[in-house]
């Protein structure tokens, strides 16, 4: 397999700040609770005619800056989006025209919910690591805000949206910056969080359909108990394939999706606080973007020092899960 570069990175976040306090608005609720369950104070949404075409347009801009690539170089479009604001054309589609990204490449969405960045960097990886394409720009945007049941407390309280980018090249040195990655799923257990889409059979079929209410449905305790129970060990197992140990990786920048699953993880590895990215506090749950924008964060606010190593992990919707044992070179953020 040929080795890879993780070339640059990038994240954007919309303006609007939604607090805990503000979601006592909409139900019988207070910041007291979810702060504790969660460790969530405040969420940004997107807001009038603004999507996650503009939040992933921002993220790929400043990523394919930092990698000192032009949008020519690139030979294939990645995106992982859950919650798009079109099924199609894809957000890869769409942010290829935007971004001026040569029409003659692949552009596809990938669908693997929060777990969705670390899924497509394993497929860019097979990718480039087999000389099938050498410049992959990898966007995780979604617009979790628009499809959230906003009377649901068990819900609406953890979501909110963002994006994240990463352009991933071969690596000219012969360095590879992923020392470790693994995917998987588990469909029998999709009911634990699911979308259906709207829509109904044919009028002329003699049965009518339900119809789906397009709204995230989750089983908050089962999610919960699955996520402390599968990712912990699997991060471990994904850190013996890296052939390092866990004290010689720099930094867990895990999902955010709840702070004690965050410290379920932590607890496993042992990790002190400054090894640990949480920035769960500010942003929710940002589904696939969560890992790129703790990344970028953590370096520009001086938690994360480049030319190290980092373990990402995530698990979402499918249910899925995956991890990466990855090297932070400088100057990719
Ligand atoms: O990427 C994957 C994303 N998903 C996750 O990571 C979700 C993981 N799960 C969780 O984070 C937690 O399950 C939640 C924070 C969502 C919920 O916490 P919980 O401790 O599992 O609460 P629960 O749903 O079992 O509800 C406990 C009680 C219920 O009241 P009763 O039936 O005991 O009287 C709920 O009605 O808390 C009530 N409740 C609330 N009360 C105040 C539920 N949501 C709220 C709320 N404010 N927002």
């Amino acid at each position: 397999m040929k080795p890879i570069k993780i070339a640059g990175v990038g994240y954007s976040l919309p303006k609007s700040v939604i607090t805990n306090e503000d979601l006592t608005k909409l139900y019988e609720t207070s910041d007291e609770w979810i702060y504790t369950r969660t460790g969530i104070k405040e969420r940004r949404v997107v807001s009038g005619d603004e999507t996650a075409i503009d939040l992933g347009f921002n993220a790929a801009q400043k990523a394919i800056a930092k990698s000192g690539l032009k949008p020519e170089d690139f030979d294939c479009i990645i995106c992982a989006a859950s919650v798009p604001p079109q099924l199609y054309p894809t957000l890869g589609c769409t942010l290829q025209a935007k971004l001026g990204i040569p029409n003659n490449i692949p552009a596809f969405d990938l669908t693997a919910a929060c777990t969705g960045l670390i899924y497509a960097l394993q497929v860019a990886r097979g990718f480039i690591g087999t000389g099938i394409y050498k410049t992959i720009l990898i966007v995780a945007a979604d617009n979790n805000s628009k499809i959230t049941d906003w009377s649901d407390r068990g819900t609406s309280i953890l979501f909110g949206d963002g994006a994240g980018a990463m352009v991933v090249t071969e690596a000219e040195d012969g360095i590879d910056d992923i020392l470790s990655i693994k995917v998987s799923a588990d469909g029998s257990i999709g009911h634990f969080i699911y979308t259906d889409m709207p829509g109904q059979c044919c009028p002329l079929v003699q049965q009518a359909s339900k119809v789906g209410d397009g709204k995230i449905h989750m089983n908050g305790k089962e999610v919960y108990k699955f996520a402390v129970t599968t990712v912990p060990p699997y991060v471990e197992e994904c850190i013996a394939s890296s052939g390092l140990s866990a004290e010689q990786i720099d930094y867990l920048i895990p999902h955010q999706a709840n702070q004690r699953i965050i410290e379920s993880i932590q607890n496993r590895l042992k990790y002190s606080d400054d090894k640990v990215i949480s920035n769960i506090k500010y942003y929710g749950n940002t589904s696939a973007a969560s890992i790129p924008i703790a990344l970028v964060e953590g370096v520009e606010q001086g938690k994360i020092k480049l030319d190290s190593t980092a373990i990402l992990c995530g698990f979402g919707a499918g249910m899925t899960w995956g991890a990466a044992v990855v090297r932070l070179r400088k100057g990719i953020c």
